[in-house]
């Protein structure tokens, strides 16, 4: 083969491993692995997923208003979904919906803007428990500013990935989701809003929080 003919078959080789990579980079098509993790943590996709959590979020805050006993069981599980779903969302799939959408930048900063809002008001919150003062004052100011952002993330974010997203993209963003969400903190942490400081958080704070879950589980019984 001549010095062009082998250049025309690298050229060949290497165009759609490139495009593939590119594409990924995107947030259209999946990378390789995808296959692989999708099978294992299930086909269920990412808005499924966080549209699910969104319902079992809203529930959740109603459970925690609930007087007696429960309410301090129904506290810690909100605080739990609430925590990993954010996670999730600040880590993989806002990242996402800037790369792929158009005006993605305004609105993934826009999501996390409310984010941040309704972080403040959870780690008070956090601070106060079901037991403290203003507890069910606090509960609905982040009641109504968790469910309102909820409502904008599926009207105007997950509607729109759903249309310029692959479904095997969508799919293997749903297992990042998933994997995320068992290991990232259950606790919510003010600086922790990004997706560096998610990806940073996840090894540190996620055992930290979880060690100390199981502390107080454990005393509890
Ligand atoms: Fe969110
Ligand atoms: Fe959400």
């Amino acid at each position: 083969m001549g010095k062009l003919g082998k250049t025309a078959a690298v050229t060949t080789a290497t165009k759609p491993l490139w495009t593939a990579r590119a594409a990924a980079k995107a947030g259209k098509t999946a990378p390789a692995w995808s296959a692989k993790a999708v099978r294992v943590l299930g086909g269920e996709d990412a808005v499924d997923v966080l549209t699910r959590q969104h319902r079992q979020i809203k529930i959740g805050f109603l459970r925690a208003a609930l007087p007696g006993p429960p309410r301090r069981r129904n506290f810690d599980r909100l605080m739990r979904l609430l925590a990993v779903h954010e996670a999730a969302e600040e880590a993989h799939v806002h990242p996402v919906a800037r790369r792929a959408l158009e005006h993605g930048r305004e609105l993934a900063a826009r999501r996390r803007q409310e984010e941040k809002e309704a972080k403040e008001l959870l780690v008070a919150l956090w601070r106060t428990g079901p037991e403290g003062r203003g507890y069910l004052r606090l509960l609905n100011q982040a009641r109504r500013a968790v469910t309102g952002h909820a409502a904008r993330e599926e009207r105007e974010e997950f509607a729109a990935l759903r249309e310029a997203v692959s479904a095997t993209r969508l799919r293997m963003l749903g297992a990042e989701v998933k994997l995320t969400q068992a290991y990232a903190p259950t606790r919510p942490h003010r600086w922790v809003n990004n997706e560096a400081t998610n990806k940073l958080a996840a090894p540190l704070l996620g055992p930290l929080d979880r060690a100390r879950d199981a502390v107080r589980h454990r005393m509890a019984r």
